[in-house]
């Protein structure tokens, strides 16, 4: 019902804005060169949802919030959204269609180097575009992105079904590497430990959740459910810088 709410509502959208809806598959996609990926008029969101952005405790959002088309916003205050909130608006609806342009063309990039390992822990990547040997992606540490070789780069992990990053895991990013830059797409949802650092737009097919305490640098999209926060901070990454 949701779902068909919304493809209907993007459709239209789509139309005037020129974005494709498909949801292609890692393994149909075309591969095509890697382009530059944006987050377009999502960038200015720290949170963006389908279905409902709820927030626990003091969460500090800096950046515009949204859903669309759900209109459940909760838990602001006590929270804080520093930019302006879209509960089912104009604003929230565009940006859920950049969200999932961005996640389309994501999942078209390439070429695609595959990861030797579910977990990202202990690696250290120049910029591109990886896949996992498992469905699922981890991260139960720390992963370094190193923009040495371009600091414009951009960094895409591709995951077939979740992602989980443990708590207190960590994204550092070195010799240039910029937040706006990473991408973390989802194929179902994304759960985000208690305390953990990261540096990424996280698109999930399905929901978003970050356990008490962590932070992010980039945007969060629940493309087709929730956004869940807990005392977190999340800080949109407007434009990447052209370095
Ligand atoms: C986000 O970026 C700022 C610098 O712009 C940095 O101080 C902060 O630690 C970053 N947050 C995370 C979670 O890494
Ligand atoms: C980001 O880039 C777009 C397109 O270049 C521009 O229209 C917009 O004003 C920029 N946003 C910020 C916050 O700089």
């Amino acid at each position: 019902m949701y779902h068909t709410l919304k493809l209907t509502y993007l459709a239209v959208l789509a139309t005037q804005i020129g974005v494709s809806l498909a949801h292609p598959s890692i393994e149909n996609a075309e591969k095509r060169q890697l382009v530059p990926l944006s987050m377009g008029l999502a960038s200015s969101y720290g949170a963006i949802a389908h279905m409902t952005l709820t927030s626990t405790g003091n969460t500090l959002i800096t950046g515009n919030c949204g859903t669309c088309p759900g209109t459940a916003i909760t838990g602001f205050p006590p929270g804080v959204c520093t930019g302006s909130t879209s509960a089912g608006g104009t604003a929230a609806c565009l940006a859920e269609a950049a969200c999932l342009s961005a996640y389309n063309n994501a999942r078209a990039a390439g070429p695609t180097v595959a990861l030797p390992s579910a977990d990202l822990v202990g690696s250290t990547l120049p910029p591109g575009v990886y896949t996992f040997p498992t469905a699922s992606g981890t991260l139960s540490g720390t992963l370094t992105l190193d923009g040495a070789l371009n600091p414009s780069g951009q960094f895409i992990f591709l995951m077939s079904t979740t992602f989980n990053a443990a708590a207190a895991s960590k994204i550092t990013l070195i010799n240039g590497a910029q937040a706006c830059n990473v991408y973390i797409i989802v194929g179902s949802s994304a759960t985000v430990g208690a305390g953990s650092q990261l540096q990424a737009n996280i698109l999930a097919y399905t929901s978003v959740s970050l356990m008490a305490g962590a932070s992010n640098n980039g945007t969060l999209c629940a493309l087709n459910g929730a956004v869940t926060l807990i005392n977190d901070a999340i800080t949109a990454r407007a434009n990447c810088s052209s370095l």
